[in-house]
């Protein structure tokens, strides 16, 4: 049986979506729809592995899924859906809690930093996390999952879990008709273009997140135009003007960071953008770059503003990508069973 080349993706509905989320991971998102067949997922399981307020859990469900919209992403060819309603991803990750081991999740660097000094009291899930993120991709058998750079280690962890399983199950595997014994593909990471990592604006060596204290740290994709316009004048930078060559850029992070967005945003290459504004001081190179953040992102913005207008049309989107993801993930499932050896009706 050959695997079809499937995408898939999440983002978690955490509030405060921004340029990292965007540029690192919503334009791959929606450049590979041209390409396969793809499944984008709002990952609110993922959400409340810390605490999240239930109404603004809502909300940020919504926000996520009207930016996937308004950013070009098409439920209709493809599939947009919140992971609750598809009860495969956890029951999944239940198996992969069994095929994964300690060691491999002691590794994780993104617990660590998560979980911080006071490990005791995280919660189960945020140690779990992976495991899940390997089921919401393998529950599709994906074969491409863009995402920031930030995701890689948990995008190795998915390969390894998959690969034991075949292992482990691999007679099963080939009695249920799989001949070359391959199940779960190895999802590769497509970890593209020139903003895999997106810095804060305050400090150019931490990256964009979500739950960075300070508002100015980060451009949400809510903005608006003076918001944007007094993030940037505002970001951090150094005294000299811009180098000509991206050599100079090595030991500037704030430099580099800014000259990576304006390129990503514009569709050009640092090399190209640092030709154009080589010699350049800071203030001038920063009008230009309000300039493209604000017509690449305004249209963004209020279209994401006329979805949240309309929650009844947004949520049943999701029900309708969840109809359809359901199909899939309760195949891989029932076969999953079989391999394993549980008793189910078919
Ligand atoms: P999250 O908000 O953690 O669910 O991330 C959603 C997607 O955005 C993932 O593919 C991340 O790798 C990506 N991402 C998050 N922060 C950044 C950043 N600062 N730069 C580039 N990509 C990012
Ligand atoms: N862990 C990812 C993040 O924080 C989100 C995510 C969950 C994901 N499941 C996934 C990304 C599956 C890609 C594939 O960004």
């Amino acid at each position: 049986m050959a695997l079809i080349q499937r995408v898939f993706s999440g983002v978690q509905p955490t509030g405060n979506l921004h340029l990292g989320n965007y540029l690192g991971a919503i334009v791959n998102f929606v450049k590979l729809q041209e390409s396969h067949s793809c499944i984008y997922c709002v990952v609110d399981m993922h959400a409340i592995t810390v605490w999240q307020e239930p109404a603004e859990l809502t909300r940020s469900i919504r926000e996520v899924t009207s930016a996937f919209l308004a950013s070009g992403i098409d439920p209709n060819k493809h599939i947009v859906f919140n992971q609750s309603q598809v009860a495969e991803h956890a029951e999944l990750a239940w198996v992969f809690n069994c095929v994964a081991r300690l060691g491999w999740l002691n590794r994780m660097t993104q617990f660590k930093e998560k979980a911080g000094k006071d490990r005791e009291n995280a919660s189960v899930g945020l140690y779990a996390y992976p495991n899940l993120m390997a089921a919401d991709i393998l529950v599709y058998r994906a074969t491409h999952v863009p995402v920031g750079e930030d995701q890689k280690q948990h995008l190795e962890l998915a390969r390894d879990i998959a690969q034991k399983f075949n292992n482990d199950f691999g007679e099963q595997i080939r009695n249920n008709g799989f001949n070359d014994g391959l199940y779960f593909p190895q999802p590769e990471p497509l970890i593209t273009g020139p903003a895999t990592r997106v810095m804060s604006l305050r400090d150019g060596t931490k990256k964009m997140s979500k739950s960075d204290a300070s508002d100015y740290s980060r451009i949400n994709l809510s903005d608006d135009a003076d918001t944007i316009a007094q993030k940037i004048r505002k970001a951090k930078t150094d005294p000299e003007p811009l180098p000509s060559e991206e050599k100079g850029l090595e030991t500037r992070p704030e430099a580099d960071n800014l000259v990576g967005i304006y390129a990503a945003l514009a569709g050009r290459t640092k090399a190209d953008v640092l030709k154009e504004f080589g010699g350049a001081q800071f203030s001038s190179f920063k009008n230009a770059l309000v300039d493209v953040c604000v017509s690449r992102l305004s249209p963004i913005t209020s279209e994401m503003k006329r979805l949240m207008a309309d929650p009844g049309h947004v949520d049943s989107v999701l029900i309708d990508g969840a109809n359809r993801a359901r199909v899939i993930a309760a195949e891989t499932m029932s076969k999953t069973k079989d391999i394993i050896g549980f008793i189910h009706k078919r």
